[in-house]
């Protein structure tokens, strides 16, 4: 299990950085480049295209997909992953796919997703040390003590957690579902609380968008928790008319400021269905990259938060990953039995809702905050 603080788990850097950017090369990756020549300059180009050609060869070898979180940078993203999105996304696509070998490119907790899904394939993680720090944050020990204290209040976890938590859990939940699952967890289990676990800054926007009662755990994003509602004000200020769409992990002060909040896929489809002048997402700096990208009439402001876990992927790590068949996500099939049931769940609910709230709700999110 990865630490979010990021210590050495014998994971080895990868032993090639450097490959030539030879003819064949050139050949094989040309037809890439436009979707990233952007935001990648030529010169930086020519170190990655050795790296995309010889994964995209591999994986077409080795009958393998790549699962790109939207957090990936841009030559990750557009050039090698066969799929891209949220978690709730990615989740879906490990579900369904054909592949015999899965790399994530994302974190553990997502590559863990992958593996509860599909055990009898191989699911790649690039880097060891690619954590989460709301994963980090609780232990399955701890939702069992929860649970003690609590009886008969079903458990929600949000999919940044480990198998281990998943496997102590009644439903898990993504940013883009979680009001829907909280809602349903509650009807399905007769319950007036629900234990929304371990992100207290979506528990809290997410007990702004229902009656039901939330009991939640001190787990933050170290990204999202950063920004600030001072951070919008100031943002709004240097940029006349722009358009600020927050992801839910920020602090409720936060996306009280903003005007539209959803997973990283519904800020996403927020700019490409609006095409805004101006857009600031308030998120992980790759991100605004991705949607840059797709979106070539959108200004973008960034600030910049990075996810370190996130960066630990790279294209030759990704590469090494495919060569050496490591590292390989192993769990425990009991913990699996049991954390599948939690996500098969979340999977099999219509998902309804891409937002959190709109600007006309902002203000019951910073009145909620009592309540939780
Ligand atoms: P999404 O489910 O919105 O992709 O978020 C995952 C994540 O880790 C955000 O920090
Ligand atoms: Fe975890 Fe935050 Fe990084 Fe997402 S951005 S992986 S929640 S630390």
């Amino acid at each position: 299990m990865p630490d979010s603080s990021g210590p050495d788990f014998g994971n080895h850097e990868t032993d090639i950085n450097y490959l030539p950017y030879t003819d064949e090369v050139k050949a094989k990756t040309d037809h890439l480049y436009p979707k990233v020549a952007n935001v990648i300059p030529e010169l930086e180009w020519r170190a990655h295209a050795p790296f995309i050609a010889a994964i995209n060869d591999l994986k077409k070898q080795k009958n393998a997909v790549i699962l790109a979180h939207n957090y990936m940078t841009p030559e990750i993203f557009n050039c090698v992953g066969d799929f891209a999105g949220d978690s709730l996304q990615l989740a879906k696509e490990a579900a369904r796919t054909d592949a015999e070998i899965i790399v994530q490119a994302g974190v553990h907790f997502m590559a863990e997703t992958s593996k509860i899904l599909c055990p009898e394939k191989t699911v790649l993680i690039p880097d060891l040390r690619a954590g989460c720090s709301l994963a980090a944050s609780i232990t399955g020990e701890d939702v069992r003590l929860l649970k003690q204290k609590y009886p008969g209040a079903p458990v929600v976890t949000y999919v940044n957690s480990t198998a281990d938590v998943k496997a102590e859990t009644d439903i898990c939940c993504t940013s883009s579902n979680a009001v829907e699952v909280v809602e349903y967890a509650a009807k399905e289990f007769n319950a007036d609380t629900v234990l929304f676990l371990p992100d207290q800054y979506l528990a809290k926007n997410v007990a702004a968008m229902t009656d039901i009662k939330i009991v939640t755990w001190a787990g933050a994003c170290e990204v999202h928790e950063r920004f600030s509602a001072e951070d919008i004000r100031e943002i709004r200020e240097g940029n006349p008319g722009v358009i600020v769409l927050a992801h839910p992990e920020c602090p409720p002060d936060v996306l009280a400021e903003a005007d539209f909040a959803g997973s990283t896929s519904g800020m996403s489809n927020y700019v490409k269905d609006n095409q805004p002048d101006h857009v600031v997402l308030i998120t992980e700096c790759s991100m605004s990259d991705n949607v840059a990208l797709q979106n070539p009439g959108v200004n973008f402001v960034r600030p910049c938060n990075l996810c370190p876990h996130m960066k630990r992927i790279s294209l030759p790590k990704i590469l090494r990953a495919l060569q050496t068949m490591e590292h390989k996500v192993e769990i425990d099939p009991e913990i699996i039995d049991k954390a599948r049931v939690a996500i098969d769940r979340m999977i099999a609910l219509p998902l309804v809702r891409q937002s959190m709230y709109t600007h006309e709700r902002a203000p019951e999110v910073a009145a909620i905050e009592a309540r939780v």
